[in-house]
């Protein structure tokens, strides 16, 4: 799909990752959608940077807690008014630590809710809407480590391997019409906070050496935006961690 004059939707776009990629697609000539949950000013000033990109096409931000189903398919009705929205990208997140002990239904629902369920839902309200259209392509972050969990971030885990497996499915059930892929990075960009410690056993975990940066992330969306005949897939952008 070639993206100039075609309207993206950035789950979790006021910060970091997120925001790295609206501003790529905006680069790109897309008019952008910039979700965000408690990040209202963050996504406005994105939405700012954007639309001072010569080849954008218009930013605004929709605000909406992915935690409820009703808020997922409110923020599908209004991104079609918005829109209507040729490109999904389900990015946002919660990266919650639930050590076993401490695990319990509350914890383990709140992550598959974010992390899981709204994008599935996005996708399906969306994705139905793009195929009824002719033409869609959609795009989940998903996770490097879902082969091997970190112990304290099973449900962050869990949920990521079931968005891998949900991104199939739907590739499936929305072809040929609309493409449904997933990113799965490895070391990014740090947690806030990460002590010097965790930094240096990231890079040494990871042949690269180094942590990814945003361009490795933004440089895949645009791969796979661009790239007609991929479907399905789930692509590592993990500086070789996952061979170790
Ligand atoms: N960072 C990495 O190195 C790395 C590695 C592997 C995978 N990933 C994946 O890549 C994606 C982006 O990573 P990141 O580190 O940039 O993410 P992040 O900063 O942890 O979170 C992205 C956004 O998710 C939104 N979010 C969280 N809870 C929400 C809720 N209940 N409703 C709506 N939005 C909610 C937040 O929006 P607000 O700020 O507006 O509340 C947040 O800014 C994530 O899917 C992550 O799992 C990242």
């Amino acid at each position: 799909m070639e993206l100039s004059g075609r309207c993206v939707l950035v789950t979790g776009g006021a910060r970091r990752i997120g925001r790295a990629i609206a501003l790529a697609v905006a680069g790109a000539g897309a008019k952008v959608i910039i979700h965000h949950h408690r990040s209202a000013s963050e996504a406005e000033a994105v939405a700012a940077e954007c639309r001072a990109l010569p080849s954008c096409q218009g930013a605004v931000t929709l605000a909406a807690d992915l935690a409820q189903a009703s808020a997922c398919l409110a923020l599908a009705t209004a991104a079609e008014d918005a829109g209507p929205v040729d490109v999904l990208i389900n990015n946002a997140a919660v990266y919650l630590k639930t050590p076993l002990a401490s695990l319990d239904a509350a914890s383990w629902d709140a992550v598959q809710a974010v992390n899981l369920r709204a994008p599935v839902l996005l996708a399906r309200a969306l994705g139905l809407a793009m195929r009824e259209r002719g033409e869609g392509v959609i795009l989940n972050l998903t996770d490097w480590g879902t082969d091997r969990p970190h112990t304290h971030y099973l449900a962050y885990a869990a949920a990521k391997a079931g968005l891998i497996s949900a991104s199939a499915g739907l590739a499936r059930a929305l072809a040929p019409e609309v493409r449904v892929n997933s990113i799965a990075p490895g070391a990014i960009l740090p947690p806030e906070n990460a002590s010097p410690e965790y930094d240096n056993a990231v890079r040494s975990a990871t042949p690269l050496g180094r942590w990814g940066g945003v361009s490795s992330v933004t440089s895949t969306i645009l791969f796979l935006i661009g790239n007609d005949f991929t479907t399905g897939g789930n692509y590592l952008v993990d500086g070789g961690r996952s061979t170790r």
